[in-house]
């Protein structure tokens, strides 16, 4: 069948350029005055490069020369680049936490797209908000648009062993405060555990979303596992260059792609890859604003069918070079078989079941099959009860199996600060079947629902051999942390939520095979305590923060702003 093309007069850009009159005589003489003529741009696409590089941003550094690559692409096809600096986002460095940002690069990206004559966008980003954010806003501006993945970092190495982004960082930390390795071990793996720009090489948040990204059919057939340093990397950005222009005559857009299907495909990836639990929020965060109704409920029925099948860390074994050697995502789609609906679209006019035929599996210990899984207990599980009424996480497939079903005794932590001034007391009343319970952690508490789940574990423990514990809060853990952390407890303690009122001593029990959270206070109690429950004083008086605490919706819903999500269809500028 063939796609109709779209006209040069109907291009959006039409009407900042292409019309007679004093506007657009202004804006041709300066785009003149950057050195361009007519025939660089008159008549073409314009193309977007929304760009989350900069100089903190680690995972990203490559993005500043990707992006001439792109524009490469974009030249070769006929179209206009330009390039738009958006918030960068870093991981470790932004305080008090990225989440707290994510909905403002959400915002960012549209409204760039929006005032600007963009008539197509390339997406640049990966390190863990950068993708949710970028998609939610390009969902919402629902231009063509192309999601180029920054790609997974080299595989760390310390002494002959591979090492991987944060699970090796919290594994080695837990280690030296046992005292099983020396300072000068610690010094080594700091030097050899980021050898490379790129992002996380471990399955944590960014190559969940990366994959995540690919499946819902943003980015080029496999462009999501291509490490950062791979010479396929600046081939996939300048093919992504090429094809946004073709998108743009062709008008497909994200609402032409991405569907319910998309969805059930992205979260099916999700679990198989053994994904980061904060991809539960992006997901139902993306879904809003694709006007797609979906829920935990919905992810949980998927976690129940689909095995985790990728063998990378934290969940397996290996790292996210392995997997791109090993085949990447298109094999992996492969293997999941029926749960994958074939006939999904994406951003290269192809539906995912044409991408991926023929796509082979390299190494079948990393890319498992559905009949040989790295586990069976799933990449998530979502709970409810009296302790979580509107829904809790975890990763079972990162946890200790003893743990997914335990009774014990709540130590509870007010806030963060309460936790790193008593956890390591050595008179912390505490025992290895204690539940750590974390408090003031989640959207409006922390603020910014912060990666405070992987609660560490008290130093007396630690050394009498203890690695893991249940811990629950209601914050959100890194994608590459592992252990029995019970996270996104909705609602938050910050708003009255029942984990704000559990007290240290109450039993809490946890259930993963039946996803049950409860503790053991009747609803006379706990409607006791929450009559004498005060709420937090705000974080901020003014600024953005304010803005986030008084839109921020809790975490089963997504964390994005109500007003982001609100119905209605935002008019094109008016050009004056
Ligand atoms: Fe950027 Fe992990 S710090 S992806």
């Amino acid at each position: 069948m063939s796609v109709r093309r779209k006209k040069p007069e109907e291009l959006r850009s039409h009407r900042w350029y292409g019309v007679d009159d004093l506007r657009s005589f202004g804006h041709r003489s300066r785009i003149k005055q950057m050195g361009y003529a007519s025939e660089d741009y008159a008549g073409k696409p314009i193309i977007g490069i929304v760009n989350t590089w900069s100089d903190i941003n680690q995972c990203h550094a490559h993005l500043r020369v990707r992006a001439e690559e792109v524009k490469r692409g974009i030249w070769q096809a006929g179209g206009f680049p330009i390039e738009l600096p958006a918030i960068s986002l870093s991981e470790p460095v932004v305080k008090p936490t990225t989440m707290l940002y994510r909905n403002f690069l959400a915002m960012e990206t549209e409204e760039l797209l929006r005032s600007h004559p963009c008539d197509g966008a390339v997406l640049m980003g990966g390190c863990d908000k950068t993708t949710p954010g970028l998609i939610m806003g390009a969902l919402s501006m629902n231009i063509p648009s192309i999601f180029v993945p920054a790609g997974p970092m080299l595989r760390g190495m310390w002494r002959g062993k591979p090492l991987g982004s944060g699970s090796d960082t919290w594994k080695y930390w837990a280690e030296l405060r046992a005292g099983t390795i020396t300072r000068q071990d610690w010094d080594e793996i700091e030097n050899g555990i980021s050898r490379s720009f790129g992002t996380c090489m471990t399955m944590g948040t960014a190559a969940t979303m990366m994959s995540i990204a690919e499946t819902l059919g943003f980015a080029l057939p496999g462009a999501s596992s291509i490490p950062a340093p791979d010479s396929n990397h600046p081939r996939m950005a300048t093919a992504s260059g090429r094809r946004i222009v073709e998108m743009v005559w062709e008008d497909l857009k994200p609402s032409d792609f991405v569907t319910r299907a998309s969805f059930n495909n992205a979260i099916a990836v999700d679990m198989a890859v053994g994904g980061s639990t904060n991809a539960v929020v992006h997901i139902l965060a993306m879904a809003k604003r694709a006007r797609i109704d979906i829920t935990l409920a919905d992810l949980d029925e998927i976690a129940k069918k689909v095995p985790v099948i990728a063998n990378v860390r934290p969940s397996g074994t290996y790292l996210m070079e392995d997997f791109y050697y090993a085949g990447g995502i298109r094999p992996l789609l492969v293997q999941l078989g029926s749960h994958i609906d074939g006939s999904a679209k994406t951003v290269n006019g192809k539906t995912i079941g044409e991408n991926i035929k023929g796509a082979q599996v390299y190494n079948d210990d990393v890319i498992r099959s559905l009949n040989n899984p790295v586990s069976n207990v799933g990449a998530l599980a979502v709970l409810h009860g009296n302790l979580a009424p509107d829904g809790a996480v975890i990763k079972p497939s990162a946890a200790d199996p003893k743990l997914l079903k335990h009774s014990g005794p709540a130590v509870v932590f007010k806030d963060y600060n309460d936790m790193a001034a008593r956890m390591d007391d050595p008179n912390l009343d505490v025992t290895a079947d204690s539940v750590l319970v974390l408090q003031s952690g989640g959207p409006h508490g922390g603020p910014g629902m912060p990666e405070w789940g992987m609660l560490p574990i008290p130093k007396k423990l630690l050394q009498q051999g203890v690695r893991d514990m249940v811990r629950i809060s209601d914050s959100r853990m890194s994608g590459t942390s592992y252990g029995t952390c019970v996270l996104h407890v909705a609602p938050e303690s910050a708003v009255g939520g029942p984990i704000g009122l559990i007290k240290t001593g109450d039993i809490v029990t946890l259930d993963v095979p039946n996803r049950v959270l409860s503790v053991n206070i009747s609803d006379a109690e706990m409607a006791k305590r929450k009559a004498a429950w005060v709420a937090p004083k705000p974080h901020y008086p003014r600024g953005y923060g304010a803005i986030f605490a008084k839109h921020v919706t809790q975490a089963n819903e997504g964390c994005d702003f109500d007003f982001l999500t609100a119905e209605g269809t935002i008019p094109e500028p008016e050009i004056h």
